[in-house]
């Protein structure tokens, strides 16, 4: 097939054909379509969008470019997935605390993504395996509840190199690209209960609410066809979700939650996606006891202990969960201060996560390396009163010239004024085949 002449359909704005989408899918899973053109595609995606059905024949096209898997993992595979946020560990938060509820997470995380922060890099930054045999990890969902991995070279390969080209080619923020990237690994891991968590804000991928929302009403309907159990909740990120973004400092962020050290906004949405999982996946009849059973397992110790599990079953280092403090180490640890007394009217969370990536905790380009131990810390949330002079946040960084290139960014992105401010809105609605509920 006609690589430029499908470039230039979508150019032009035409819905493309079945038999094209498959042409471009092929393409990115074999490599056979160089990353030029299939980035031009993207863009012109981006540009001019898709209809229903090619957002679908995508995300079928895309499930079926690898295995198809119908995993054995002793009870219902479910699974979650976010569109992506800053400071949102919450996997790291809900997974550990539903398997000890007895759920089979087999999850499939992202790396980090545009201004996004990623699973799989927060893990590898404490040494843990991302990568298993298909066999050991469904064997390790079988005994200890749940096993994460990044996206294998068997699920979904065109995934995975659109994602890598997504994220630095500017066409990350689609929502066809988006609902069928997450909703194709989805299917094709063989998740039967799905949660979608679709932020909505100033770091969302889609920032206003009507894009958050159809991308929600997209997916739940994508996943409803394919017969899978899939709910969404459209949860706030007009700042960082939890007050540590990076990504060893969002594993310390997680593990200080489980100890029953820390709370807040982090902790109350990963408690309202775990209790829709757990629903979804036959442990609660319902959210409400869901959530009492996830707060149990947080108050006895459970949730630790299921983390302390899940990073010993993928080669980790475990002893964060005694010394989670360990995590917080860089080269260069310093305040960036208000520049003047007031109220934090609001957050640019994108800039922020750009922040985050200019210190090295994300990629600009394909082939960067991460650097675990940089990111920052929040001192503040939106509403707070500030003196001049007191911290907005604590940064870690590898050197000078990245710090200052981040605190430049901070001070932009965090806006000070004079009025009183309601604090962020964390949860909006949810979505499921039956409707939308808001909040
Ligand atoms: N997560 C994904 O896996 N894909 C996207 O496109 C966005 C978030």
């Amino acid at each position: 097939m006609n690589f430029p002449a499908i470039i230039a359909d979508k150019k032009f704005g035409r819905a493309l054909t079945g038999e094209q989408i498959e042409a471009f899918v092929r393409g990115a899973a074999d490599k056979t379509v160089p990353d030029y053109q299939l980035s031009a595609l993207l863009m012109a995606i981006r540009l001019n969008g898709m209809d229903a059905r090619e957002t679908a024949d995508l995300t079928l096209a895309m499930a079926r470019s690898g295995d198809m898997l119908h995993p054995d993992v002793g009870g219902i595979p479910v699974d979650k997935h976010s569109t992506g946020g800053v400071g949102d560990t919450t996997t790291l938060v809900l997974v550990p605390l539903c398997a000890a509820c007895g759920a089979k997470i087999a999850k499939m995380s992202g790396r980090g993504l545009g201004h996004t922060g990623g699973t799989v890099d927060k893990m590898e930054s404490i040494g843990m395996r991302t990568s298993l045999p298909e066999a050991d990890f469904l064997r390790q969902v079988r005994e200890i509840g749940c096993a994460v991995v990044g996206q294998s070279a068997e699920l979904a390969p065109a995934d995975k190199t659109l994602y890598a080209l997504r994220d630095t080619t500017a066409t990350v923020d689609s929502l066809p690209l988006i609902a069928s990237s997450i909703m194709s690994k989805k299917l094709a891991s063989g998740a039967q209960g799905i949660v979608l968590d679709v932020k909505v804000g100033s770091g969302a991928i889609m920032p206003d609410y009507a894009g958050s929302l159809a991308l929600a009403k997209t997916m739940v309907d994508i996943g409803t066809r394919a017969g899978r159990n899939v709910s969404a909740l459209l949860t706030g990120m007009d700042e960082p979700l939890g007050s540590h973004v990076g990504n060893m400092l969002e594993v310390k962020d997680a593990v200080e939650i489980l100890r029953g050290e820390s709370a807040g906004p982090l902790l109350t949405v990963s408690l309202a996606l775990g209790a829709q999982l757990l629903t979804v996946g036959g442990v609660a009849a319902n959210p409400e006891e869901g959530e009492a059973m996830l707060r149990r397992a947080l108050a006895d110790g459970g949730g630790l202990e299921k983390l302390r599990q899940l990073i010993r079953a993928q080669g980790g280092d475990e002893s964060v969960c005694d010394h989670p403090e360990a995590l917080a180490d860089a080269p260069i640890v310093r305040d960036v201060a208000a520049p003047r007394a007031g109220v934090i009217a609001r957050m640019d969370t994108t800039l922020l996560g750009y922040a985050a990536q200019e210190l090295g905790a994300g990629r600009r380009q394909k082939t960067d390396q991460i650097d675990p131990r940089v990111g920052f810390i929040m001192r503040c949330r939106v509403g707070d009163n500030l003196s001049a002079g007191a911290p907005i946040c604590t940064v870690y960084a590898a050197n000078e010239e990245t710090f200052a290139g981040a605190q430049q960014m901070i001070l932009r992105a965090v806006e000070i004024g004079d009025a009183p401010t309601p604090p962020s809105r964390l949860i909006y609605a949810m979505v499921t085949p039956q409707g939308v509920t808001e909040y």
